[in-house]
């Protein structure tokens, strides 16, 4: 079965059970012994991370970092590798037992983790968040609930980076997951307090031509 068909089967079976986020963990179990693809698992940074810093770098020391279900790794590597003091949490225990494996090393903190009951020392704890493709993996009916969640992790004066699949306002939402994500609903993040610095709306240069949001915030 191609991968996605898979997770949609996996979402799909799980959402029905009223659990829309317990087909994380299945997926990454059933990656581990190889009968599943994980498709976001690029085993790189993202290279709309790279761009992003390659334009807008920021001071990095002496400032905290947290990646929004960091899955296995390579942007929460990339982070502490720039200097950051960084957390990567994912609500996938596989996930995290495989990425320290993947990193024995490494100088992130990698923590099991549920956005949506972070530890309470967490918010408004951190002077860059980044959020990559975390909320358009939920229903849609979830995603004002992990917006305002990944807002409240930004400290005063800190940053949030989101990259996200877009789609046009009115646009029909086709089976997920992903769920894109509008315009306007990426303003929910200001609606949670936080401002606006950077938008890019934009078409991958290459096949499938995929529409993606690129954003930049601050917590004033
Ligand atoms: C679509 S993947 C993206 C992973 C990674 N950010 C990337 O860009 O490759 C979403 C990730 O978020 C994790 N996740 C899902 N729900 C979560 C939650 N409530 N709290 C923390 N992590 C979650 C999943 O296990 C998965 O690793």
């Amino acid at each position: 079965m191609p991968d996605r068909a898979r997770v949609r089967q996996l979402a799909a079976e799980h959402i029905s059970r009223g659990d829309p986020l317990g087909w994380f963990d299945a997926l990454y179990q059933e990656a581990k012994h190889g009968d599943a693809a994980i498709p976001w698992a690029d085993m790189e940074p993202n290279p709309r991370l790279i761009a992003f810093w390659d334009a807008h770098p920021l001071e990095t020391s002496g400032k905290r970092a947290l990646v929004v279900g960091s899955g296995f790794g390579d942007d929460a590597e990339q982070l502490a590798a720039w200097g950051f003091q960084t957390t990567g949490f994912d609500i996938s225990k596989t996930a995290i037992e495989d990425v320290k494996k993947r990193f024995p090393k490494t100088r992130v903190d990698y923590v099991v983790g549920d956005l949506f009951g972070p530890p309470s020392q967490w918010r408004r704890g951190f002077d860059f968040v980044l959020e990559i493709y975390t909320v358009q993996s939920f229903p849609p009916g979830l995603q004002p609930k992990a917006i305002e969640a990944i807002a409240q992790l930004v400290a005063p004066g800190g940053e949030l980076l989101v990259i996200a699949r877009g789609r046009e306002e009115g646009e029909p939402l086709t089976e997920g997951p992903p769920w894109p994500l509008t315009r306007k609903e990426m303003s929910s993040f200001q609606r949670a307090g936080l401002k606006e610095e950077s938008f890019e709306d934009y078409a991958e240069p290459e096949p499938p031509w995929v529409r993606r949001f690129r954003a930049l915030y601050v917590r004033p």
